[in-house]
């Protein structure tokens, strides 16, 4: 039978399970903690920092977080926010990410949290890296460019026989997720959709499908992220 804890979220008394992810425990409390390499069902990396929080007056990231009797935690700060603007600020400035001509504009994280946290003005240098775009697959299509190296893909998409389909190549800041020519052969068009759909951007995408869902009507241009909860 599931343990019921106390734990305090912005200067508020809650009750969660003993051990569930904090960025859980706060979604289902209707508190919203920003995330962007964190998925349900996988776990979880910290890789991102993006949903960084204070943790008895420190920071530590919510998604590696689990809650426990008597967590303080402090979600939303001038600083915190300051911070989190600062990481999408980076990750557009160094990936090429050309939202008007992508197919998960709308639906993309990345570009949610950017109208969140006002991402205008950059504030860092464009660094126009040289990436490729992968067009081999006969159902994928992979976009270096927007890639933010979250790892969901490499984390959470396995074919039947329970092998990963995405693997790191290369190192350091010329780091690539791949896709594996032998592990994704002759994969279905539902683990395909899968794949797309567990990228939080646009670099991963069906081949042959585009405009499913008509731009003004998807995910983020119904309801920005976080707006139906508090934060
Ligand atoms: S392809 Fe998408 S899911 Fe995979 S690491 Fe890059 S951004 Fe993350
Ligand atoms: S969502 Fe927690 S570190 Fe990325």
């Amino acid at each position: 039978m599931a343990t019921f804890v106390k734990f305090t979220l912005d200067g508020k008394i809650y009750l969660s399970e003993d051990g569930a992810p904090l960025v859980e425990a706060a979604r289902a409390c209707g508190v919203f903690i920003p995330t962007l390499c964190n998925y349900t069902g996988i776990p979880p990396k910290g890789a991102c920092r993006i949903c960084t929080v204070l943790i008895n007056g420190l920071p530590a990231t919510a998604c590696t977080t689990k809650v426990v009797e008597g967590l303080n935690v402090q979600t939303s700060t001038p600083e915190l926010e300051s911070f989190r603007q600062a990481i999408v600020e980076i990750l557009f400035a160094e990936g090429n990410h050309l939202c008007p001509s992508c197919e998960k504009s709308g639906s993309c994280e990345l570009q949610a949290l950017a109208y969140r946290y006002r991402v205008t003005v950059p504030h860092f240098p464009y660094l126009f890296p040289r990436r490729d775009v992968e067009a081999w697959h006969p159902k994928l299509l992979k976009d270096h460019n927007r890639c933010i190296q979250c790892k969901r893909c490499i984390r959470g998409i396995r074919n039947p026989a329970g092998k990963a389909l995405f693997a790191f190549g290369k190192r350091g800041d010329r780091v690539v997720i791949n896709i594996d020519p032998v592990t994704s052969q002759n994969i279905s068009d539902a683990l395909a959709q899968q794949a797309m759909d567990i990228c939080p951007v646009g670099a991963i995408l069906r081949k042959g499908k585009g405009f499913d869902v008509p731009i003004g009507r998807r995910t983020y241009d119904r309801t920005p992220i976080g707006a139906e909860l508090r934060s």
